[in-house]
Order: C-alpha cells, then sequence, then structure tokens
C-alpha cells in the first residue's frame, strides 16, 4: 500500500485513524500549542493527540476551531487521567474534557493509564459515554497483553487503541503482534525517545542510506509496520520534517535492522508490573 499524509487506518468499530498525528505532552498550553497544531494542519496531518494531563486542552480546541479545516477532518484524541478512574468520576472527566475542548465531540478517548482495581470499572463508563455518541471511539493506553486479555473478556465494546511507548530501542513486537491479532490499533508514543536517542549513531548509518534524517527514518518505520505514530514538536520546522516521509520506502533488511535494535529501553513510565 502506499502510503501518504492522508493515510488511515480502519479501527474496529469502522472509523477511521489518520497513521500519523501530532504528539503534544509539554507543548505548553497558550500560542506554542496553537502554533504548532496550525503548523502541523498546514502541513497535512489530521491528528492531534491530546490529555487531561497535559494541561493544553483548551489551547488544542481553538486551533482546531480557529482552523479553516472542516471539524470532520480532523481527528481528535484526549486521555482520562489516574485521578478520574471510577464509574461516575470517568462519565465527568468525559464531559469536563470536552467542555475544555469544545468542539462538538472527541474522536478517541482513552484510559491514559491501566490504574489497578478501577480500569474496568472506568471501561463501562466509556463504553456508556460511547454510545451516547460524545465520542466516535473508545481505547486505552499503557495497557500490558495481561491488561488487554482481562479487558477483553469483561468488555461488551472492544477498545480500538492501544497507546504505548513504542520506537526501535523499545520495539514491543509481542505487544503489536497481540494487538494486531485482535483488531486493536497499536500507537506509538515518544517515538524519539523524547529525543534521547533520536541522534543515535546506528539510526544515521540508516538515515545516510536514504538521505533522510534520524526523525524520518522513525517515523517511516513506525509506518511500514502499521504502527500510528505520534511525535511530538513544538517547531514549525520538525513538524514538518517529521511527517515528510512519503517520498522513500525502507527497504525489508533495514526494517529487520531497525527492529534488531531493540533494548526495551524505555522513557517514560513502565506498566509492565501494574496488576
Ligand atoms: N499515553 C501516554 O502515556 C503517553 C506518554 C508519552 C507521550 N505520549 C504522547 O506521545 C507524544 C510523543 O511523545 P513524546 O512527546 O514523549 O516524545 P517524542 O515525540 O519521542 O519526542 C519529542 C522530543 O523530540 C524533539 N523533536 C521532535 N522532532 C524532532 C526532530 N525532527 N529532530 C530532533 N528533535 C526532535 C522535541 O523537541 P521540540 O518540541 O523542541 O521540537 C521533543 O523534545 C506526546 O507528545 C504525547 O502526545 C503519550
Amino acid at each position: 500500500m502506499k502510503l501518504d499524509i492522508s493515510t488511515k487506518l480502519k479501527m474496529n468499530n469502522g472509523v477511521e485513524i489518520p497513521l500519523i498525528g501530532l504528539g503534544t505532552y509539554l507543548s505548553e498550553s497558550g500560542s506554542i500549542v496553537e502554533s504548532a497544531v496550525q503548523a502541523a494542519l498546514d502541513v497535512g496531518y489530521r491528528h492531534i493527540d491530546t490529555a487531561k494531563f497535559y494541561f493544553n486542552e483548551e489551547s488544542i480546541g481553538k486551533a482546531v476551531r480557529n482552523s479553516s479545516i472542516p471539524r470532520n477532518e480532523i481527528f481528535v484524541t484526549t486521555k482520562l487521567w489516574n485521578s478520574d478512574h471510577g464509574y461516575n468520576k470517568a462519565l465527568i472527566a468525559l464531559e469536563e474534557s470536552l467542555k475544555r475542548l469544545d468542539i462538538e465531540y472527541i474522536d478517541l478517548f482513552l484510559i491514559h493509564w491501566p490504574v489497578e482495581n478501577l480500569r474496568n470499572e472506568t471501561w463501562k463508563a466509556l463504553e456508556e459515554v460511547y454510545k451516547e455518541g460524545m465520542c466516535r471511539a473508545i481505547g486505552v493506553s499503557n495497557y500490558t497483553i495481561n491488561h488487554l486479555k482481562e479487558l477483553l473478556e469483561i468488555c461488551e465494546i472492544k477498545p480500538t487503541v492501544n497507546q504505548v511507548e513504542f520506537h526501535p530501542f523499545l520495539y514491543q513486537k509481542e505487544l503489536m503482534e497481540f494487538c494486531q491479532n485482535n483488531d486493536i490499533i497499536l500507537e506509538g508514543y515518544s517515538p524519539f525517545a523524547k529525543g534521547q536517542r533520536i541522534n543515535d549513531p546506528k539510526l544515521t548509518t540508516v538515515a545516510e542510506k536514504y538521505d533522510k534524517t534520524n526523525a524520518q527514518i522513525i517515523v517511516r518505520w513506525h509506518l511500514q509496520h502499521n504502527v500510528v505514530v505520534i511525535p511530538k514538536s513544538s517547531k514549525k520546522q520538525r513538524i514538518a520534517e517529521n511527517s515528510d516521509v512519503y517520498d522513500f520506502s525502507i527497504a525489508e533488511e533495514d526494517m529487520d535492522y531497525l527492529d534488531s535494535l531493540n533494548e526495551n529501553f524505555r522513557c517514560t513510565w513502565d506498566p509492565t508490573n501494574v496488576q
């Protein structure tokens, strides 16, 4: 399949999610994140990832409303924070996110973290708001295979997406395959390991071969794995660079090489031992 910036994947409820999106964690509320969203929309991104925890939902909503692009062409994800677990709190959390965003509906509402004891009750609330049409899809984040198995046992509505840390230095192959075999889209966050591994010389050897930057190689690697990718930048030039990945493809032997860079390196929280 030939990929371009408008390529989407169909989720298990029929709704489509753009394969590339803009990450916004630490993109400061106000003019910084508003300009980042505008810059992303200008070069063709149609997917923005935020969360209550990022404290920038108002600004993102404002940028989406102020853009000349119709609301139904932009895919907005937000997430329920850890202190909002439990049935009633989760219902309120969705309403409050929607109020802050002020964009009629949320495209994808995720449980940010699989909080012990409460996550299944929270999921019931997400099923409710989905049925009421307040969001077009519901999903999870930072779920391991065990968390997903547990959820698949109790759910009435399957999660559409699992958003997890994913990059060549944390190539979660087993989790990716579990998701893909269960018709759950794997979405990778921190593709550049928050910038910590972006200059790794092992990436540079591949990047030089294709006359691309390390960042572009990483993004393209996600796309070729059918993994949704949400690189974050608040800089216009990098937002464009990170999406300029559709004029080449990584050959199979180089995909294998990039896969082999896995070190189980995590730049953020690790859900492995969450019961
Ligand atoms: N569900 C979760 O628990 C979770 C956790 C973490 C992240 N996320 C989501 O995933 C998104 C992406 O992850 P992330 O923000 O953690 O990290 P990331 O996208 O891996 O890396 C962002 C860092 O890389 C820099 N950068 C971006 N493009 C670059 C380029 N072309 N060349 C060099 N440096 C570049 C950025 O700096 P500048 O901004 O200065 O360009 C920033 O410091 C988040 O923003 C958030 O939306 C979700």
